[in-house]
């Protein structure tokens, strides 16, 4: 890779002058990963883009083993590897943007060598900027010595990709909207750990291909949708049922809610003027398939995000049964996530 005559400047005042307080990097190589999240009560929409700061507050549940890797190392000038290959065009921008907030926060124009494995679909609607996002901000955190707390590392986070906040901590995630202009006080918290309460997330995933419009373009064209201030007005009530669920386990009542908050986020897409439909035929044929299985007494609910993909929470013991009734579908495969751990973080050979 060629560096611009600018970043070779930058190396050499890096090389010199250690610009990160007065040691250079804290770490030689930094090794961090994170898991994906599913959103219960879902984040649409957004009350300022520079900070990615959100028109409402959400929770979800972070996902085991949906995760990503990310090692970090300092280079010659960036570069980022996403399973081996260079990252493509718009995805690459918004990880560099990424990489310069974080060079900002420390003070040093350092060059970074960012290597990220997932192991599942990439911008699919299976919430990888989420865990690509909080496992980078662990490792820039350790790599950079940052020296930020969980809770304010999932601040940092979120300006990579608002979910991404959730993802740094553990099972049951509250992410607070905030007021403050400056997004301050826009982080996550944790509800309850992962071993708070068994539950099984069964992933039909219908299109594996990377979805045609990402998240944060999707909010932008679905803003002024007809049913954007109701759904915002009813979003406190929501976030106040599925923390109340969460809390006592009532699976009934978490399952009824998460599945409203996805239909509803959707119905505002498809109501926006040109309307937005991430759906495909298995999409809805998944939907139905989940309505016949709670006729027959089966506990389960559906949940979508920006993406074809159906994430239908269950209960370990109906787990077997939803599967077996998702694959009869076709054209889709079946992945199985439970609650998974926060962000790990550590550092390693390079
Ligand atoms: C539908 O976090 O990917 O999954 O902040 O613009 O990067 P940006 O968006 P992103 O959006 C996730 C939207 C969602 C719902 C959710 O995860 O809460």
């Amino acid at each position: 890779m060629v560096c611009s005559d600018k970043v070779l400047r930058n190396r050499i005042l890096t090389d010199r002058f250690s610009p990160i307080g007065q040691d250079g990097p804290v770490a030689k190589a930094v090794w961090a990963k994170a898991h994906a999240n599913l959103a219960l009560v879902k984040y649409w929409g957004k009350r300022d883009e520079e900070h990615n700061l959100p028109a409402v507050g959400s929770i979800s549940l972070t996902l085991a083993p949906l995760a990503t890797e990310v090692r970090v190392t300092q280079s010659q000038c960036d570069q980022i590897l996403v399973n081996g290959s260079p990252v493509p065009q718009p995805a690459k921008k918004k990880l560099v943007r990424f990489l310069d907030f974080a060079r900002s926060i420390a003070g040093t124009e350092v060059r970074l060598s960012v290597e990220v494995h997932t192991n599942f679909p990439v911008a699919a609607g299976l919430a990888s900027s989420a865990s690509t996002f909080a496992a980078l901000a662990a490792a820039l955190n350790k790599f950079l010595g940052l020296g930020l707390d969980p809770t304010r590392l999932s601040a940092v986070a979120r300006r990579g990709s608002g979910s991404a906040a959730r993802s740094i901590f553990g099972g049951f995630v509250e992410w607070i909207a905030g007021e403050r202009p400056d997004g301050e006080d826009s982080v996550a918290v944790p509800i309850a750990p992962s071993d708070h309460w068994r539950l099984s997330v069964v992933i039909a995933v219908t299109n594996s291909q990377p979805k045609r419009v990402s998240s944060s373009d999707g909010m932008r064209l679905t803003q002024h949708s007809l049913f954007f201030t109701a759904w915002q007005k009813e979003q406190e009530a929501d976030l106040t049922l599925a923390r109340q669920a969460i809390l006592r386990r009532d699976f009934h009542g978490l399952g009824e809610i998460a599945e409203h908050s996805a239909l509803k986020m959707h119905a505002l897409m498809m109501a926006a003027r040109p309307a937005l439909l991430y759906w495909e035929p298995a999409t809805v044929a998944v939907l139905q398939r989940v309505q016949d299985l709670r006729r027959s007494g089966v506990a389960a609910y559906c949940s979508i995000d920006a993406g074809p993909q159906v994430k239908v929470l269950c209960q370990p013991p109906d787990q077997e049964r939803v599967i077996v009734a998702l694959s009869e579908i076709g054209s889709l495969s079946v992945l199985v996530a439970e609650p998974g751990p926060g962000v790990q973080v550590r550092e390693v050979c390079p």
